[in-house]
């Protein structure tokens, strides 16, 4: 059973300055709500029931945002506004639901990931990269589905343009049947001649706990950072079962601000 999730939130955050200057780009609103609540909700319908977030000291105000009952307090005292009692109750059972470690230098997700090592108790957690939103169905879900299934590894995947494959974790494919395959290989960003396909990860993964003994082996790549597709490649390459679920509803890129636009425009239109 994955009852625990990891969500990475150290990056700094650059391409959506001038916002992140001052707000966690996983604090923006889209439509009401903030990216962050998105992710919630999506885990929790999944049946996840213990969070942990890996935070920098730069992005308390993610963790004030769950912490802040003394405010919340004295403003229901004075006004007993039936909409902030019931927001302050959804607050408080999520921070029932988190625990918080720290990330200060923003090294990959490789490293946010190690740092979670003590709290992950099972043999596999869901990790989920809050710059990718996904509505209309549920990612985690289906990743939960298919890791009954096959006891294996999962990796949220999508086709991409052929052109826009260096963006992306690429996967390489084996036995495909019409809604997973399995994954023979995995390439961070590859150039177009090298992409073995035009399967590329999607922010959500289930990954197993032997991770962990991985990326303490895994050398910084791209940018001086330690990328958990290295770690995951190892693993593929030990023999471990990772397949692709090819996700079918919608995806959002909001890690850049023509995303985050372009995530509030098609939110509204979910929402109409
Ligand atoms: C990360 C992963 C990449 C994946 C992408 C999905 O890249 O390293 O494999 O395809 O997320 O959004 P980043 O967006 O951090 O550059």
């Amino acid at each position: 059973m994955i009852k625990q999730a990891i969500i990475p939130l150290a990056g700094l955050g650059t391409r959506m300055l001038p916002l992140t200057s001052v707000i966690p780009k996983e604090l923006l609103p889209i439509n009401g709500k903030t990216n962050l609540d998105y992710i919630l909700e999506e885990c929790i319908e999944a049946g996840i029931k213990e969070f942990v977030f890996v935070i920098s000291k730069k992005k308390i105000s993610i963790k004030k945002y769950f912490y802040n009952d003394a405010f919340y307090k004295k403003i229901i005292r004075k006004k007993k506004d039936k909409r902030i009692i019931q927001e302050y109750k959804r607050i408080k059972k999520y921070k029932r639901m988190i625990k918080f470690v720290y990330q200060n230098s923003p090294k990959g997700t490789g490293d946010a990931i190690i740092k979670c090592k003590n709290l992950i108790k099972g043999n596999f957690f869901l990790m989920l990269l809050p710059d990718d939103l996904i509505i209309n169905k549920n990612c985690s879900k289906e990743l939960i589905n298919l890791h009954n299934k096959t006891k294996g590894s999962v990796i949220a995947t999508k086709r991409v343009d052929k052109q826009s494959v260096s963006r992306w974790g690429i996967l390489s494919v084996k036995n495909k049947k019409k809604n997973y395959f399995q994954i023979d290989d995995v390439v961070e960003k590859p150039n177009i001649k090298k992409a073995p396909s035009n399967f590329a990860i999607i922010g959500r993964y289930i990954l197993p706990t032997k991770i962990f003994k991985e990326i303490k082996k895994i050398k910084p790549g791209q940018g001086g950072e330690i990328h958990i597709t290295d770690a995951i490649r190892n693993l593929i390459i030990k023999k471990n079962k990772f397949y692709g679920n090819i996700f079918k509803g919608k995806y959002l890129d909001c890690g850049t601000m023509k995303g985050y636009i372009n995530s509030c425009k098609e939110i509204l239109k979910e929402k109409k």
